[in-house]
């Protein structure tokens, strides 16, 4: 057909290249070994040097704090982001770094909430959240009241990998009028995580509920999901709106 022969020859393009629009990503694992992302230094490297050339200007890296696996503080993080930093610029890997959290809702988190002892992201102090994936969080929405009046921004990271969530969608809005904002896993709309997630991701996508997107690398796998949603036609479709990311 003549006209589809055209639109795809000067027709805009449905696919990204890279993800210099979106220039910051504010979930990952990098920080080498404190939880189950990076295992070493040079898995670090190589992850953070593969970001920098598909387009991130900026990296905001989010390792696990999670009393029963992951007994991450806030020096622990620190630390590991100012050698990780060190590293990055002996390698002239060129990217600016930052570090947060990725707090699974626990009681280890109530106490931290408390304290006000938390690791948050951008001037909202966006603080990045998880939870079971098996068990429905019971006390959830007591969770995000404590936080909202503490003055955070609760981010539910990676919503549509929640299966209890995912079969009552209506769920969803009624954590979006909380006041919950929603991270996506940029790799889920690649199908990495299997159809459903993709399902659901395309679903929170299509009802604009989507406020970061995350890419939530841990390893080389991730990397190479990663690579394959930018053939993703909602990727294209989200970067193009008003994510916060271009915020941060
Ligand atoms: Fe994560």
């Amino acid at each position: 057909m003549p006209g589809n022969f055209f639109t795809s020859l000067f027709g805009k393009r449905e696919q990204l290249s890279s993800f210099s629009e979106l220039a910051t990503d504010m979930h990952s694992h990098f920080i080498p070994g404190i939880d189950d992302g990076c295992k070493n230094m040079d898995e670090s490297l190589s992850l953070i040097r593969s970001m920098a050339e598909l387009g991130f200007r900026k990296l905001i890296t989010t390792p696990h704090i999670m009393s029963d696996y992951f007994k991450n503080t806030n020096t622990i993080i620190t630390e590991g982001l100012l050698k990780l930093r060190e590293k990055l610029a002996a390698e002239f890997i060129h990217i600016e770094l930052e570090a947060a959290a990725e707090y699974y809702l626990d009681d280890v988190f109530l106490t931290l909430l408390n304290k006000g002892d938390l690791l948050t992201f951008g001037r909202e102090k966006y603080l990045l959240l998880e939870v079971s994936y098996i068990n429905y969080p019971e006390n959830f929405n007591n969770m995000i009241f404590d936080i909202l009046v503490k003055g955070y921004t609760p981010v539910l990271a990676h919503p549509e990998r929640y299966p209890f969530w995912s079969a009552r969608f209506e769920e969803f809005k009624k954590l979006k009028d909380m006041g919950v904002l929603f991270q996506l896993n940029i790799t889920s709309l690649s199908g990495y995580y299997g159809p459903d997630i993709k399902r659901t991701a395309e679903k929170l996508a299509a009802n604009n509920m989507i406020d970061f997107l995350g890419s939530d690398v841990h390893h080389e796998k991730h990397m190479m999901a990663l690579r394959k949603s930018l053939n993703s036609k909602t990727l294209s479709e989200l970067v193009k709106g008003n994510l916060l990311n271009k915020k941060l």
